[in-house]
């Protein structure tokens, strides 16, 4: 069952180009997006003007990504919040409001019950999950699967990527009925998002510096991770893979951020992971905060996109990932940040598939 693979953690890490390819499936044909399931008339979508996404843990950093997609290329506002804070804060909630819960196997307690509020409350509710027929389909109004197979692993890989898929191609259903992006652009972006699991697999076919980096790093006593706009996302889900499954203590920040506190937990001993891929608007940015990481001698791990020869200059390694529209790059980016956390808790000779105190479905509150 597992395929020949040493835990179930990496076969699903593997598992990823199939996982997207199924999620993607027929819902992108001959360049035309269909994404019935979301179930509200496109007379609805574009008279939105709100959209809040709810969920926890891995499935919470999917929301961070999927809102920086849909307010990038349809234009509506969006909110992410942790459901088990939402629920308790006396939400504000109109009719003009759709709610998206997101939950890998759909049995988590948290983001069920903010579904409830949220439909009791009178918006629009649509679940994203990977399991059919669980709780959270029975408390929305509809479901999106994302088709990434059973998850065994309790530390969540392919139905991350799988979710980030989904909520990619519902930004750009939101873009086409709302009318946002230039045809052309849409059409690009749709292809591109085709071409994901062909990318998956060519990075994981690659041979890349993981495995030297995990046996550098795999006894220091702390992790930062580091990334702006669509990295931060992905910078979040890394420090928590890690935490997870190898028990280091790691901090995710957006990089901005760092100087207003974290950068004082930075020594010669600090490994900080950046999230360095190529994005315009923030690049520049995120190589001066490497720069202000190397200053306090701390050693930089930067995920990069191919042919990116700048990024040598500034970090200790360097690792590529295959080019892709800056959004979607996500999705590869997030790879090599599961696979060094999985080196590094091996080398630490752990429990990977069923790390202490953590269960798979979390049904309690
Ligand atoms: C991370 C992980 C947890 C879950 C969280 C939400 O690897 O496994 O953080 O992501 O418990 O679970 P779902 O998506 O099933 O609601």
């Amino acid at each position: 069952e597992k395929a020949g693979f040493e835990t179930f953690m990496l076969k699903e890490i593997f598992e990823q180009p199939e996982a997207v390819a199924e999620t993607i499936g027929d819902r992108v044909r001959h360049g035309r997006l269909v994404l019935d399931g979301i179930g509200v008339d496109d007379a609805v979508l574009r008279d939105l003007r709100r959209i809040v996404i709810l969920s926890a843990g891995t499935s919470y950093h999917a929301a961070v990504a999927g809102r920086y997609a849909i307010e990038e290329w349809a234009r509506v506002p969006v909110e992410h919040d942790i459901a088990s804070e939402w629920i308790y804060r006396n939400p504000v909630l109109d009719a003009a409001t759709l709610v998206v819960g997101i939950s890998q196997s759909g049995e988590t307690r948290d983001t069920i019950e903010a579904m409830k509020l949220a439909r009791e409350m009178g918006a629009h509710t649509v679940a994203i999950t990977n399991m059919m027929g669980s709780q959270i389909t029975r408390e929305v109004d509809s479901v999106l699967y994302t088709r990434a197979g059973l998850e065994v692993s309790v530390a969540a890989s392919k139905t991350f990527t799988a979710q980030l898929s989904l909520l990619f191609l519902v930004a750009l259903k939101l873009a086409q009925v709302r009318e946002t992006l230039p045809q052309e652009e849409l059409r690009f972006i749709l292809d591109e998002v085709y071409q994901l699991p062909h990318k998956l697999q060519t990075f994981l076919d690659g041979n890349h510096p993981i495995d030297e980096i995990a046996q550098r790093h795999f006894e220091k006593p702390f992790f930062l991770y580091l990334g702006r706009n669509i990295g931060l996302p992905v910078a979040l889900e890394g420090a928590l893979k890690l935490k997870e499954i190898s028990y280091i203590p790691t901090e995710a920040y957006s990089a901005g951020e760092m100087k207003h506190g974290p950068i004082a937990l930075l020594d010669e001993n600090t490994p900080v992971v950046v999230v360095a891929t190529d994005h315009k608007r923030v690049y520049d940015k995120i190589v001066s905060n490497i720069q202000e990481v190397r200053a306090r001698g701390a050693h930089v791990i930067a995920i990069a996109t191919d042919g990116n020869e700048d990024i040598q200059h500034h970090a200790d390694d360097v690792i590529y990932i295959p080019r892709s529209p800056a959004f979607l790059q996500a999705v590869l980016a997030v790879v090599p940040l599961q696979l060094l956390a999985y080196r590094i808790a091996r080398l630490r000779g752990l429990n990977v598939d069923q790390p202490r105190n953590l269960a798979k479905t979390v049904t309690v509150e």
